[in-house]
């Protein structure tokens, strides 16, 4: 049977449940348009949480023309009733929190209550930045493409044990000698090793007695909090960053970041178990991007690939530069399936097709290693554009039927659900097919 949104469902007893766990994950490179559907979904949330990934992030929220990025702050923000998270898994850097903060309080919103940190989060230092911008400094053309935040520094020293975390706030009769040894150590690489200028420890030292005082209200049991909404069946959103082939393990790396963007970091991320997320929403954009180096088959370097830039207003939100442009891979699409376990799809940014005589899918690659994507050659699918525009339709029967066979096609291709389309970049521009909080 299906339903008037175009949807294959079967009727059963699970229908009338709700699915109180959803997961948001990026299924490209990132910049699928994750902030206007966590943005959208949150109405029908308790809480937002955001488990990996640092202010490297760039989530855009468009309400009645009204534009607002968010970087560490989880996109459920905008909604008065909802309490937002930054678990243990997010890297914080105080200074970019509290500049966050400001921005968002000058336009109105309120935080009263509404935010809380993770006592396990590790801190973002002025010398972590120091030296992410002195190692790419140093590999050339070889470069990454970081944003250039600290992310990776950070992540380095958490896992060196010897990170500080939000915690370390808490106390200030040690704060002074554990900051004082962790950027002697940046010091010592960025002087001796990049040959760069250190960073003033003493400027270090007095913002991190400011940050303590701001930030300590806001720092708590995360994990707790979070399972405290889960045992009273209120409904949470977990708002992932990046893309599944920015994942440290399974993207194309070492052109990735430096966490885990996939499932498994929302178990380590925030502390609960896998039985404790009903739902995970993979977010695909009709297309792919990618901004800073590394492999991308698809990718263009025509007037289409203009064309979906100036379209898709594809310059990042987060470092304004320039995105590349290329057509939508399903081979990736299934790989992220499998890391994910992804139940449903929201298909975004369909409009920016809009006018395209034709539209490629690359559906398989001709020597099928996944190892050196540099030497892959992309088979496609050539489908056919359509006829009207899609931009701002937010009913299934209205969109073009040419359309309708793209994305069932999808569809068919990646065996798993489309049940969200985004027709425009304002929260109101989506297609539902089924929410996922329904069962
Ligand atoms: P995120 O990092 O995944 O949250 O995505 P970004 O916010 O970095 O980039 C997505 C961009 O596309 C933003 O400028 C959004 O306003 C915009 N956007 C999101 N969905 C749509 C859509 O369906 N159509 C169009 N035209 N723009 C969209
Ligand atoms: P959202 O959440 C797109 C990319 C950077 C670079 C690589 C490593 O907005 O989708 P990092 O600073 O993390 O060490 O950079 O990862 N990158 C993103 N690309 N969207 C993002 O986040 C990204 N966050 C990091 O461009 O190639
Ligand atoms: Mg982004």
């Amino acid at each position: 049977m299906k339903d008037n949104n175009g949807v294959r469902y079967t009727l059963n007893l699970r229908d009338t449940y709700m699915n109180n766990n959803v997961v948001i994950i990026g299924t490209q490179w990132g910049d699928e348009g994750k902030g206007k559907i966590v943005d959208w979904l949150t109405s029908y949330a308790k809480a937002v949480v955001r488990f990996q990934g640092g202010h490297n992030a760039g989530h855009t929220l468009v309400v009645d023309g009204k534009k607002t990025i968010l970087r560490l702050i989880p996109s459920g923000i905008l909604h008065e009733n909802v309490i937002c998270y930054i678990a243990n898994g997010v890297v914080v850097s105080p200074e970019a929190l509290l500049e966050e903060i400001a921005e968002l309080e000058k336009h109105g919103i309120s935080f009263c209550g509404r935010l809380h940190l993770s006592y396990a989060a590790p801190i973002i230092l002025p010398s972590h930045v120091a030296l992410d911008q002195a190692r790419e400094h140093v590999l050339g053309i070889h470069k990454i493409g970081t944003t250039g935040r600290g992310i990776g520094p950070t992540y380095e020293d958490k896992v060196a044990r010897r990170g500080l975390r939000l915690v370390d706030l808490l106390d200030i009769n040690t704060l002074t000698e554990k900051v004082t040894t962790l950027v002697n150590y940046h010091n010592f690489l960025l002087e001796h090793y990049y040959q760069v200028k250190p960073i003033a420890l003493k400027d270090i030292l007095s913002t991190a007695m400011e940050w303590s005082q701001q930030l300590s209200p806001l720092i708590t049991d995360v994990s707790h909090c979070v399972r405290t909404h889960q045992d009273k069946n209120e409904p949470v959103l977990f708002e992932g960053a990046q893309g599944s082939l920015l994942d440290i393990d399974h993207g194309t790396y070492p052109y990735v970041t430096s966490s885990s963007t996939t499932i498994s970091s929302v178990f380590s991320g925030v502390g609960i178990g896998p039985s404790q997320v009903d739902t995970v929403l993979g977010i695909m954009k009709a297309y792919t991007t990618r901004v800073g180096s590394g492999p991308f088959p698809s990718e263009l370097h025509d007037e289409t690939a203009e064309y979906l830039a100036k379209q898709g207003h594809e310059f990042g939100s987060n470092t304004k530069r320039l995105r590349r442009c290329g057509w939508l891979d399903i081979v990736f699409i299934k790989k992220a399936i499998q890391l994910n376990s992804i139940s449903c799809f929201c298909l975004t940014k369909l409009d920016v097709l809009d006018g395209l005589s034709h539209i490629n899918l690359v559906i398989d690659y001709q020597i099928k290693s996944m190892l050196s994507l540099d030497m892959e050659e992309p088979i496609y699918d050539i489908l056919p554009g359509w006829e009207s525009n899609t931009a701002g339709i937010r009913d299934w029967a209205a969109l073009p039927l040419n359309t309708k066979s793209y994305i069932e096609k999808i569809e068919s291709l990646i065996g798993v659900p489309i049940t969200m389309i985004s027709t425009g970049p304002d929260r109101a521009d989506l297609i539902i097919r089924k929410n996922p909080f329904q069962s």
